[in-house]
């Protein structure tokens, strides 16, 4: 295969919004029959640049070349036309709708839906998807409605697919499925472009990286001649720690202590099965489990959000004695000191108002979740300057509307005030869920933190290699069961992933 004249030529892009350069005099190239990562930190560019691609925006200056040949891109539909096809991290489809009827919507010409179901399996067995044509978008899981938006883009005949940081919304199960596919693309000639900040599906996955900074062009090699580190330290533009630490825990005494927890879901679905165990101050309790099995409810449950059908919660103080958190309403449990920070699968999901500000948002955020901890102690504003300094939120000011920051930093924000505020029992639930590599490691720290003041952390997170290097002791849950606990010191990803299957479980 031709590998010489690039598909895309991207050559001094510019784009502002306003006073915001967001890409400036950028240059990429990407090739079929490739995988090029593009990388960067939150609001380095990576979206705008590709949405230009896609038709989305219109470059203020520049030149776009497809196969060698100058083109000007003014809307999707062009795009369309010249093989580009763009997998947007929010998806576009009609809920009331089949796969099917979302995959040709739009299209011109006779709508025959059989024939279209009929392409669709054939594009699903060329590249192993597996989509029902006839399932409506709202029985699906947010893997499968992401599996139709590429059999949309692959049905209308795109040859160059970007993909926009698709996996902050997979399982790791998941994600390898999708991995599967895109290389099976890649082999067939395609070439396809990935957003990504999890720098082991860097390596796993991509041949080519392009590093974007502060919206310019920072430098593109080989993903085999460069590692996590080197990429890390060209998005950031200085040298980064990329250790976990893991201080032993100093003095841990039991804080939360969890018996025979039994919890049932609207339809009757038992989602927790007699779980039991202890969660000591001074030190993270990680929770692995593949996504669904029970997590939520474990940590819902603890905050006061979640009906109990069995068990107990204690709650233990200082002197030892002990205090019954279930029956207790979500704002006594707060005001004991056990915070919840939940990051939901589509982090835009989350309560805000993005023509409010930062401060006001923190309010209605405590607000919304029946908390008046803030408001009493110290003001939403000096709460939000504290966050935006110690997460390095980029934004003009704590006064600035929040539609105005991008959304890895909007939820800096609101996943650092849960966090900042911490005082016995900090709960927290894909903290760094669609964050960068940099920001990730702020929050890791900021956890550690807490684990030095004694908070019992209790940190649900999907990235493994991470839980293994944070956490004390991991206690894997298996459809609602707890398959194991592990010491997170010497406890091996093998084994955690197994038991998260039950493979190897010993429960
Ligand atoms: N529609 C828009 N209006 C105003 N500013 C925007 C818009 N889209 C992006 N930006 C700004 O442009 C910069 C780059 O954003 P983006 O391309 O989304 O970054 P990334 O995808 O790398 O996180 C950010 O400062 C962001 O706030
Ligand atoms: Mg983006």
């Amino acid at each position: 295969m031709d590998n010489k004249t690039p598909a895309v030529k991207m050559r001094n892009i510019t784009k502002t919004f306003g006073p915001v350069v967001a890409n400036d005099k950028v240059w990429l190239d990407i090739y079929r029959g490739e995988i090029l990562a593009l990388l960067g930190e939150n609001g380095s560019g990576k979206t705008t640049l590709m949405n230009m691609l896609s038709g989305i925006y219109f470059p203020d200056e520049g030149t776009i070349s497809i196969d060698g040949k100058d083109v000007v891109i003014r809307s999707p539909k062009d795009a369309f036309s010249l093989g580009i096809g763009m997998i947007h991290q929010h998806f576009k489809l009609v809920d009331v709708l089949t796969a099917a009827e979302n995959i040709v919507l739009g299209l011109e010409g006779k709508l025959d839906l059989k024939a279209a179901a009929e392409k669709i399996r054939a594009i699903c067995d060329a590249y192993g998807f597996e989509v029902d044509p006839d399932q409506k978008i709202y029985d699906m899981s947010v893997s499968q409605k992401q599996t139709v938006e590429i059999v949309k883009v692959l049905y209308r005949g795109a040859d160059i697919l970007i993909l926009d940081e698709p996996t902050a919304v997979l399982t790791p199960q998941e994600t390898d499925k999708l991995f599967a596919v895109l290389r099976n693309m890649r082999d067939d000639g395609k070439a396809i472009v990935i957003i990504t900040h999890k720098m082991h599906e860097v390596e796993a996955l991509s041949d080519r990286v392009a590093i974007l900074r502060h919206g310019q062009f920072i430098g593109d090699m080989p993903t085999k001649r460069t590692n996590a580190q080197e990429m890390t330290n060209m998005m950031v533009g200085h040298a980064v720690t990329l250790n976990i630490e893991r201080p032993v825990p100093v003095d841990p005494k039991p804080r939360i202590e969890v018996k025979g927890l039994t919890v049932r879901n609207i339809e009757g679905v038992v989602k927790l099965d007699s779980v039991s165990f202890t969660a000591n101050s001074g030190e993270i309790l990680g929770i692995a489990g593949i996504s669904g099995s029970g997590q939520k409810e474990l940590l819902e449950a603890i905050a006061g959000l979640q009906p109990v059908e069995a068990g107990s919660i204690e709650y233990i103080e200082d002197d030892g004695s002990r205090e019954e958190l279930i029956g207790k309403d979500p704002l006594s449990i707060a005001e004991m000191g056990v915070t919840l920070s939940f990051v939901p699968e589509d982090r835009l999901g989350m309560g805000l108002v993005g023509n409010m500000d930062l401060s006001d948002n923190m309010m209605l955020r405590s607000f919304r979740k029946g908390r008046s901890l803030f408001t009493d102690r110290r003001s939403p504003k000096t709460l939000a300057e504290t966050v935006v300094r110690e997460l390095e939120v980029s934004t003009p000011s704590v006064s600035t509307p929040v539609r105005r920051l991008s959304g890895g930093n909007v939820q800096k924000v609101l996943v650092g005030r849960e966090i900042a505020a911490a005082p016995k029992v900090l709960l927290t639930a894909y903290a760094v869920r669609g964050l960068d590599i940099n920001s990730s490691y702020t929050i890791y720290d900021l956890i550690n933190r807490q684990k030095a003041e004694g908070v019992a952390v209790i940190y649900v997170g999907e990235d493994l290699d991470v839980l293994l290097e944070l956490a004390d002791r991991i206690l894997v849950l298996c459809g609602g069961k707890v398959s194991g606990i592990v010491p997170g010191r010497g406890a091996k990803k093998r084994d955690v992933g197994m038991m998260m299957t039950k493979l190897g479980g010993n429960g």
